[in-house]
């Protein structure tokens, strides 16, 4: 069956059958329209366990309009959000059928008779992060694209907007802190973690990191020894009775970050000064999070939650980008690395059983196109 038209479903585009578009739309698009090229994209049709709702199939050329450039994606990430969006339980997620992924980097491929301001061969993010970047060519509006500097790493580009902004938010929105304070977080190993470590040495703050127990976690602790991190405990070095005891000379945090849950966001509020501030942004474990009453009594700690999301309107992206170029910059001088795994895009589905966690613990996957 030809494949002649394209309907669009919140940025993803969709085959119709022939006999689904009018005639006279046919004729007209005949003679006049800019096509993009074909692209092939990860679809899902239903929400589902992400292994098996997503597919690979071939999209045909979509019309470009005047304000439209379409982009050749060059890289894009499978975050934890991106799995939550495809099994349905993400607050905020496109209507189905959808084409997956978040955020990325790509290279502007050509461009609408009106666009100002962008080029073939720039490099482009969508900024506020917008769904279908899994996707060989992706045709958007201007307004969507960010131009970023091309000396930053392909990989990096591809996954500033969610995790590395994150942290960078996270630090500076909700306690004031100054050179010399702590700060204290698990998940460390996320991206987030990462990123907050590093970030919070180059304003000589300290971190305090808890990771979870599993095969490897001794290797984890010196890497992120090595990107910054005051200490690392695994959740196990932390059943003692008073785990402050274990700081040495480190202040005590007034801050603290939580994308766990369960035994580990304990461990977070446990290490908090009197008045402490305790960040939820992410759930990795599907634990809730217990505190006793005595944390809000004698402690007066706050419990507070972030999503990047409420950030990201069209009217915030200035200020959005703005963070963002300070964050490739940091990662252009290589003083913000993270772990990460590229994989090609016909490998995708192995990608995806490592980001489902199927095989253990795994670096981010980043998928190359
Ligand atoms: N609220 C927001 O706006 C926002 C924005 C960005 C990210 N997030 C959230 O932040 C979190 C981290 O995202 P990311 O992309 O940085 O993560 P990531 O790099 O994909 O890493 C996943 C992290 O989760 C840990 N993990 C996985 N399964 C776990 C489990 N069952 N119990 C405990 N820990 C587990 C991993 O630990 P190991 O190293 O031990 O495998 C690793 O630290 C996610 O929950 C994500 O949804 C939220």
């Amino acid at each position: 069956m030809a494949l002649v038209a394209l309907k669009l479903i919140n940025g993803s585009r969709l085959a119709l059958h022939p006999t689904h578009i009018p005639s006279n739309s046919r004729t007209i698009r005949a003679f006049s329209a800019i096509m993009s090229p074909p692209s092939t994209a990860v679809v899902y049709d239903l929400h589902g366990p992400p292994d098996t709702v997503t597919r690979v199939i071939n999209l045909p050329p979509v019309e470009m309009k005047a304000n439209d450039v379409c982009v050749k994606m060059l890289a894009a990430p499978i975050n934890p959000s991106d799995i939550n969006r495809i099994e349905g339980v993400y607050p905020v997620r496109p209507e189905v059928p959808a084409v997956g992924g978040y955020e990325g980097v790509g290279e502007v491929h050509s461009v609408g008779n009106a666009v100002q301001g962008l080029s073939p061969g720039d490099w482009v993010i969508p900024s506020p992060p917008s769904s279908g970047t899994w996707q060989t060519y992706v045709v958007k509006d201007q307004s969507v694209w960010h131009k970023i500097n091309k000396e930053v790493p392909m990989e990096y580009a591809a996954t500033v907007t969610v995790n590395p902004l994150t942290a960078l938010r996270m630090l500076e929105d909700f306690v004031s802190l100054k050179a010399g304070d702590s700060v204290v977080q698990n998940g460390a190993t996320s991206i987030v973690g990462q990123c907050i470590i590093q970030l919070a040495k180059i304003r000589s703050i300290h971190s305090i990191n808890i990771i979870r127990d599993r095969a490897g976690s001794d290797e984890s602790k010196e890497k992120l020894k090595r990107l910054g991190a005051d200490e690392v405990f695994s959740e196990s070095q932390l059943e003692v009775k008073n785990v402050k005891s274990l700081l040495a000379n480190l202040p005590e945090p007034a801050l603290g970050f939580n994308c766990v849950g369960g035994n580990a966001a304990t461990l977070v509020l446990k290490f908090l000064r009197q008045g402490g501030t305790m960040v939820t942004y992410g759930g990795m474990s599907k634990k809730p999070i217990t505190v006793s009453t005595s944390s809000f009594i004698f402690k007066d700690l706050s419990l507070r939650g972030f999503w990047l999301q409420k950030l990201m309107g069209i009217d915030k992206a200035k200020e959005s980008r703005k963070l963002i170029d300070y964050l490739l910059d940091l990662a252009r001088q290589e003083k913000l690395k993270y772990e990460m795994e590229v994989v090609p895009f016909d490998n995708f589905h192995i990608a995806l059983n490592k980001a489902l966690g199927k095989q253990g613990s795994q670096p981010k996957q980043v998928i190359k196109f």
